[in-house]
């Protein structure tokens, strides 16, 4: 099958699944988390999830329960990102932003809600070893040692009289790296195949992948619009951050991003069947949304 088809049906699956967990009730805080989950999203996490227990043989019912969690935990991050106290966006997914469709006070519960719900779904994998070990991965990639951290670090912004990329790359590895790498791991995971070469060789992979996001994500703010990403352009300069693409330009940011990508590829070298990832990577660097 083509690789572009595998992902649709990665995307596909994955969005079903979401559907079906968090299911239709009156509550507003329900409708808001709804709202923002099944609109759309590239799920590029889930198919990270998905595509590394496929390429491993592994429980694919498994997998997609903690495909949906890692989604949903995402989702989270995303409407807090976008509150008022955090960047201040108001589109998210070609549509107002969470915030600006039901309120500061809705939005907040939703992703709470999101969050919650991320781990009662890692609590459904049948397998109590598989389901234990996925808590922890996307527990330690999201907390206050992860992503949070990163959410922190990037709020405090960048010393310019310090190693700059030494502090970009430390705030985009924590805030968005470390939500990708968990993904791939739990992929592993879900294959009961925990530790290794072939894991450390996809943790590689992921870090690499997971540093080239967030400059992309960093470009593409500077270089697309609201059209073409469904959310707010120009948002990093607005709120005066430091970024890759406002220190080194849109061309020299895309080419460590190119120069990582490469090292990203040559880690899956000895790991079989690793085609699709290979591409993927390729694909995530040259995204345009
Ligand atoms: C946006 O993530 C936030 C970052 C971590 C850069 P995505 O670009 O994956 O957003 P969706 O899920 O496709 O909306
Ligand atoms: C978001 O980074 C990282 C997380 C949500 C954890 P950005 O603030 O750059 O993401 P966008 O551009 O709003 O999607
Ligand atoms: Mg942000
Ligand atoms: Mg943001
Ligand atoms: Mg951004």
């Amino acid at each position: 099958m083509d690789y572009r088809d595998k992902l649709k049906g990665y995307a596909e699956a994955v969005n079903r699944s979401l559907a079906d967990e968090v299911s239709a009730d009156n509550g507003e805080v329900s409708r808001a988390m709804r709202y923002s989950l099944l609109s759309g999203g590239k799920r590029t996490r889930a198919s990270l999830v998905l595509a590394v227990c496929e390429m491993l043989g592994g429980d694919m019912d498994a997998a997609l329960l903690a495909a949906d969690a890692v989604e949903m935990l995402h989702c989270y991050s995303l409407i807090h990102d976008d509150l008022p106290c955090m960047d201040d966006d108001d589109y998210r997914r070609g549509q107002p932003s969470c915030h600006r469709q039901f309120g500061e006070a809705t939005a907040m519960l939703a992703g709470d809600a999101l969050l919650t719900n991320a781990f009662f779904t890692l609590s459904k994998i049948d397998d109590a070893e598989m389901s234990r070990s996925c808590a922890r991965l996307l527990s330690e990639a999201a907390g206050f040692k992860g992503m949070i951290l990163g959410q922190e670090l990037d709020l405090r912004g960048v010393d310019t009289e310090n190693d700059i990329t030494g502090q970009l790359d430390r705030i985009n590895r924590n805030k968005t790296g470390r939500l990708i790498t968990a993904s791939i791991l739990m992929g592993a995971v879900c294959s009961g195949a925990g530790s290794g070469r072939t894991y450390e060789a996809l943790e590689r992979y992921g870090d690499g992948i997971g540093l080239v996001f967030q400059i992309v994500d960093d470009v593409l703010d500077v270089t697309s619009s609201l059209e073409e990403l469904g959310k707010n352009t120009g948002s990093d300069a607005d709120n005066n951050k430091v970024t890759y693409c406002s220190v080194y330009g849109a061309e020299g940011a895309m080419k460590r991003a190119a120069e990582v990508t490469n090292e990203c590829i040559r880690a899956l070298e000895d790991v079989e069947n690793s085609g699709f990832l290979e591409w993927y990577a390729e694909e995530l660097l040259n995204r345009k949304k």
